[in-house]
């Protein structure tokens, strides 16, 4: 495997019991400390993102499952980022591979006009929102999230998108939990993880 791996993984600190008795917290912010771990962790998203064939999507504006017509430049891919962990990684790969950045707020914070999606935590639930002008129909998405645990967040992220014609092409995570069931929440959408902690047993 990429040894890469390896430092990012070792760079996250994981804290027993917080915020609630029986969560293993995966903590990122040992990771942004890091200077050399937290590039690879931009660097192996990059690498990525940057050439991939960008296409529109044709046909049903809403569902993107019939698709594929036309070739448009790499930047026109989209970085979405989910409030607040997922600003942490998302703006750096945007920058990168040429695309602009969406941030998908928590309630209340956008002036504009959005819509917005509900969705379940591991602990508790919350709410997501957009703008509705931030993404155009046939627009391609890469979510980007520091980690999936039950697939809440990025499900209610993907119906954000899909809600305004956008193509989701893929959720990239720094870390997926294995042992809960997010990828089957994601509709299918392909899902990206650099790391999986072992020794979670408590999920
Ligand atoms: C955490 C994490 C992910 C989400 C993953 O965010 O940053 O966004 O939970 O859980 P899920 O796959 O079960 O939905 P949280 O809502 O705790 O808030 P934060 O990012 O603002 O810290
Ligand atoms: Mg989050």
């Amino acid at each position: 495997g990429d040894p890469r791996l390896e430092a990012i993984s070792a760079a996250i600190r994981v804290v027993p019991d917080f915020p609630k008795k029986g969560i293993m917290f995966q903590d990122i912010t040992t990771l942004l400390l890091d200077h050399k771990a937290f590039k690879h962790t931009i660097d192996i998203f990059v690498e990525r993102y940057k050439d991939m064939q960008i296409s529109a999507v044709a046909g049903k504006p809403l569902f993107l499952q019939c698709f594929v017509i036309k070739v448009l430049h790499a930047n026109d891919c989209l970085c979405i980022g989910v409030e607040a962990r997922g600003f942490m990684f998302g703006p750096s790969i945007a920058l990168a591979i040429g695309a602009k950045f969406v941030p998908l707020r928590k309630p209340g914070k956008l002036p504009g006009k959005v819509i917005s999606e509900s969705y379940e935590l591991e602990y508790g639930h919350d709410r997501l929102e957009m703008h509705v002008d931030a993404v155009e129909p046939r627009e391609r998405v890469i979510i980007i999230d520091d980690l999936v645990a039950t697939g809440g967040t990025l499900s209610a992220a993907i119906s954000l998108m899909e809600s305004q014609g956008a193509e989701v092409v893929e959720c990239a995570c720094v870390i997926g939990l294995p042992e809960v069931k997010g990828q089957h929440k994601l509709e299918g959408k392909p899902l990206y993880v650099l790391v999986e902690p072992s020794g979670l047993d408590e999920f």
